[in-house]
């Protein structure tokens, strides 16, 4: 089998250099492993008609990454509109912020198009296709339509709400009969999938059998993959960086005092101004706590270029000025507040220093910095989780304490009990919680999609063929010879 695997975003990063997004660093070590072709944007961009799409292409691992300049023309549209301006709030269940246009959509199109074009490249015999993420919905089909017969599977990694949230998507229908092109459909939880097969039943009026939805692309398995991380090598990390000279630089400056710590893309479905209101309502009710307990606030810039990312950056900006302003003492700042990105390394060594880690989404797919932070933990003396229950993390991190990121008054409660907890019980709730994190990491997670998309297409050629037998134009590219694939 030659695993290809497809997503917006690729990692070149190592460890002790700082990553933008989930997706992409969980991917890397076991793309890197695996030997699969990773092919992603390149992140630049390129003006008119290209001959040869891909910019780059190096060996990852016994593998190889393969980056592409997309379309200048179509990027904007693409990216910052359509992915990012309509699917990506309504799949966050934000339809107020929806903003899409026609063009948008139709560059959004293009570039799947485009993108499926360029995966000809990869096309042999014995490839499988893995496709990543909201950007790529159609992507799937536009393969079907240049002839791919290979098998195609797609995971989500965000969640997947409920079907009049996905009516507010301008040609939802159109997107989620595309998305039936592919064999097997990934989500992160049950409800993720329940939410996908009633609006395929309801609005798409196609049957669904155990989880398989039969239309006029064939069968598509759709089933539920929690992403994992790999916990011992994380612990082990973290145990490390605690003599990372950042890392070393924050304890000293603790002068015993404790620490709660919130990473996070600076993203208004990370519940961020709630995250702010609930310790400023745990400082108020509990003076007590002031000048004993601060918060190490990361909240790494992102997709700045989109209204609602900036706003969200200035009413933060100007809450936390305001309650550092209220609670803080010419010598103790309440909440350290950092607009940058860190490295893995530092990260974990930042979340063994602190005794509570405030993991608080409105809403997210899985969220890994949930699964970092107890990886992270000294086993002796672990700190404690504060996870919102709308967090897919939360399915398997029950022990967490969990939270409803509306409820501020809750949330400060909450995150005053983490602080006081004695040790045998936070010790209990880790225990079972790293039980949890070894019994789905990252590789398995890996396999088991694999595995599934395998199992998918053979069952597709087991049943009635209700695909049409492949037009005559593929391979359609020659392949560069001066290249492996
Ligand atoms: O949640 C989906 C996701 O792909 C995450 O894995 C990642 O953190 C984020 O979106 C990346 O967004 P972007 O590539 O726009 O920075």
């Amino acid at each position: 089998m030659n695993l290809v695997v497809v997503s917006n975003r690729v990692a070149r990063g190592k460890a002790n250099e700082p990553m933008t997004g989930g997706l992409a660093a969980a991917l890397l070590p076991v793309v890197e492993k695996s030997g699969a072709i990773w092919v992603g944007s390149s992140g630049r961009v390129r003006e008119g008609a290209q001959k040869e799409p891909f910019a780059e292409i190096e060996a990852l691992g016994a593998g190889a990454l393969a980056m592409l300049d997309l379309p200048a023309a179509h990027y904007g549209g693409y990216y910052e509109g359509f992915a990012n301006s309509a699917l990506w709030p309504a799949l966050h269940s934000r339809t107020d912020l929806i903003r899409a246009s026609q063009e948008d959509y139709l560059s959004y199109r293009e570039v799947n198009a485009f993108m499926a074009r360029a995966l000809l490249r990869f096309a042999k015999p014995e490839a499988v296709f893995w496709v990543q993420d909201y950007h790529f919905l159609a992507l799937g089909a536009e393969l079907r339509d240049l002839g791919v017969t290979q098998p195609i599977g797609f995971f989500l990694h965000t969640p997947w709400p409920a079907r009049a949230v996905i009516g507010g998507v301008p040609h939802h229908r159109e997107l989620v009969e595309a998305m039936l092109a592919y064999d097997l459909i990934g989500f992160q939880t049950q409800d993720d999938c329940e939410n996908f097969l009633s609006y395929v039943q309801s609005d798409l009026g196609l049957g669904v059998q155990d989880g398989v939805v039969a239309s006029r692309h064939g069968r598509s398995h759709v089933a539920v993959f929690p992403i994992g991380i790999d916990p011992e090598k994380f612990a082990v990390q973290a145990a490390k960086a605690v003599s990372h000279p950042d890392v070393s630089r924050l304890r000293r400056s603790l002068n015993g005092e404790k620490l709660a710590i919130g990473v996070d893309r600076l993203d208004y479905s990370k519940g961020l101004v709630n995250r702010i209101n609930a310790f400023d309502e745990m400082w108020t009710l509990h003076p007590a706590l002031r000048r004993t307990v601060s918060l190490l606030q990361i909240a790494t810039p992102s997709r700045g270029a989109i209204e609602a990312y900036g706003n969200l950056q200035n009413e933060l900006a100007k809450l936390i000025s305001d309650v550092n302003g209220r609670h803080g003492e010419v010598d103790w700042t309440p909440i350290r507040y950092l607009n940058k990105g860190f490295s893995q390394t530092v990260l974990a060594g930042l979340y063994r220093t602190a005794q509570v880690g405030v993991v608080t989404p409105l809403h997210d797919g899985m969220n890994l910095v949930a699964k970092e932070y107890v990886a992270a933990q000294n086993p002796a003396d672990p700190g404690v989780l504060v996870l919102s229950k709308f967090a897919g993390a939360a399915n398997e991190l029950d022990t967490a304490l969990l939270v409803n990121p509306h409820d501020i008054d809750s949330m400060a409660r909450t995150i005053a009990t983490a602080l006081s907890m004695p040790l045998t019980e936070r010790r209990m709730r880790w225990e079972a919680m790293m039980a949890k994190l070894r019994a789905g990491t990252i590789q398995q997670w890996f396999a088991d999609f694999v595995d599934a998309l395998e199992e998918a297409q053979s069952d597709k050629a087991a049943t009635e063929p209700l695909v049409p037998e492949p037009p005559t134009l593929w391979p359609l590219r020659s392949v560069n010879s001066s290249t492996r694939f």
